[in-house]
């Protein structure tokens, strides 16, 4: 039986680990062509040798050039670009009152600039093609809900919902579909050291507020967004799907 992404190109950022590299192996099992980007290359290297169809190129999302320069390559490799995972991003655990100027704009450049470049980059790229194309934005239940003492991160998640909305209006005539995906506590590098992950009580506790009753994992992110990247999802778009074993109904 065919896969459901079978002959499509897709690009994922912050594929070297947790759950970029969990969408990577999902896709390549379902038949794309995976090209895995990060900045953690010795890591991201080693993940895409172990995937068949997937290959690993450097990429600070934050470089309006390294894009450009990535995408034209996969594009020459491969005729074309169908699907981009804006999945890069960092959290930042502070009080607003505590963020420093600098902290602040680190973390836009990564979630919120990053996130804009690709899907960008990627939409000029899919429009000359004519062939259409899906972009996923991993967004956070952050960007749909306050959280507290992550203010920077839950704007830049905010911002991506927005900007996947906005894009969704502009591109959908181009056959370009833009959706968001919002994890709540999933088990990733990101989350390792949070006392939800380290702490046994802690974690039994906070499995009871989960009405599914267990953290996430990166394979139940990772099949939202194969769904979002493949045309059983064809007529949708502009949409933020959250993913959190029903904490936020
Ligand atoms: N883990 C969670 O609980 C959770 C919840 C909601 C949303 N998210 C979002 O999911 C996405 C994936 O996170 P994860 O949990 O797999 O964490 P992770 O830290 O394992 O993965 C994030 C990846 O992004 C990469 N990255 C960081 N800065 C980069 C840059 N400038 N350019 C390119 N790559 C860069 C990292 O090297 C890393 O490989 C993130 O956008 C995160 O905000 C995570």
């Amino acid at each position: 039986m065919a896969g459901r992404l079978e002959g499509k190109i897709a690009l994922i950022t912050g594929g070297a680990r947790g759950q970029g590299a969990e969408e990577g192996r999902l896709f390549a099992a379902e038949g794309a062509t995976v090209v895995l980007s990060d900045v953690l290359d010795a890591e991201g290297e080693a993940t895409a040798a172990g995937i068949d169809r997937a290959s690993y190129r450097h990429l600070d999302v934050r470089s309006e050039s390294e894009w450009e320069a990535l995408v034209d390559a996969i594009v020459a490799e491969h005729g074309r670009l169908d699907v981009l995972v804006n999945n890069a991003g960092i959290d930042l655990v502070r009080k607003l009152d505590a963020t420093t100027l600098e902290e602040f704009e680190r973390v836009v450049s990564i979630n919120l600039t990053g996130t804009f470049l690709g899907m960008r980059t990627a939409a000029r790229a899919m429009t000359k093609a004519g062939s259409g194309g899906s972009i996923v934005n991993i967004a956070s239940v952050a960007g749909l809900q306050a959280v507290a003492n992550h203010g920077a991160y839950s704007s830049t998640k905010f911002a991506v919902t927005g900007l996947t909305r906005t894009a969704a209006l502009e591109w959908g005539r181009h056959g370009i579909r833009v959706n968001s995906v919002h994890p709540g506590l999933i088990e990733t590098p990101m989350t390792a050291d949070l006392r939800a992950f380290t702490d046994a009580t802690v974690r039994a506790k906070a499995e009871r507020n989960i009405p599914l009753g267990r953290m996430g994992q990166s394979a139940d992110i990772a099949n939202m967004v194969l769904f979002l990247a493949s045309d059983d999802s064809s007529y949708c778009t502009g949409q933020a799907f959250v993913v959190d074993g029903g904490v936020h109904p």
